[in-house]
Formats: C-alpha cells, structure tokens, sequence
C-alpha cells in the first residue's frame, strides 16, 4: 500500500509588512484570518488528507494582494476574502473547474521563463 500524494497545494502569502512600508502585504488586521479560515474549510470539507495549505512569505503580487497560489497549475488567486476562498474550494478544489474571474489578470502573469532564460538576464 503507498500514502498517496496530496492532490493540490493552496500557497496563501503570509507576509505582513511593518507599518509606514510603501509595499502592501497580504496580512493585515483585515485578512489576518485568511489562512485560518482556509484551513477550517478544508477540514470541514473532509480535504485535508489530499490538500496542503501552505503558508508562504512573498509571491511578488502584492498590489493585487491577499493572494493565493493553488497547485498544480500555476492558478494565481487575487484580492482573496472569506467568500473568496470558499468558492475557490467549492468550485476549483472540488469541482475541478478554476474560478476565473478571481485569477490574477493575464497582463500580470505571463508565461515563466525557463531557468536558462533567468540565468542569462543576469549574465550567468
Ligand atoms: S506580500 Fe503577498 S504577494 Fe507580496
């Protein structure tokens, strides 16, 4: 018998800046419970035995910030709330179907580039 991988990631950005810093952060008085809610939902839902959620620092989108990364696919989620995040679960976790309109806009999340593509822009 094998312990079966977990089915998805969900990276909630936990970061938190110091206040007077001109960047935003993804954990403030307002969204402070994000990831505490995401956890209790997926217990709730009886998913915690194939869904990770992870907390993460930095995910380089903070203007768009609470963000959540879910995994696999590289499925960006922007200016999370509770009703947000129940929805992604619903919809995403369990339907298998990504909830579009809450994706990070294209413009911001082109295609990555290759290792080889990261090294040489700066000069490796
Ligand atoms: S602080 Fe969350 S993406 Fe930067």
């Amino acid at each position: 018998m094998t312990i079966p991988q977990p089915a998805f990631y969900m990276f909630k950005c936990e970061q938190s800046s110091p206040p007077g810093m001109p960047k935003p952060s993804c954990v403030n008085n307002e969204t402070k419970d994000l990831y505490g809610h995401l956890g209790m939902k997926l217990m709730e839902k009886g998913l915690i035995a194939t869904v990770v959620p992870v907390r993460t620092a930095c995910l380089n989108r903070c203007q768009q910030g609470p963000v959540m990364l879910v995994e696999p696919g590289h499925y960006m989620y922007v200016n999370n709330k509770k009703k947000k995040i129940d929805r992604i679960i619903d919809e995403h976790i369990i339907g298998e179907k990504p909830v579009e309109e809450y994706l990070i806009d294209e413009e911001f999340w082109g295609k990555p580039m290759t290792p080889e593509e990261a090294m040489k822009m700066v000069g490796r």
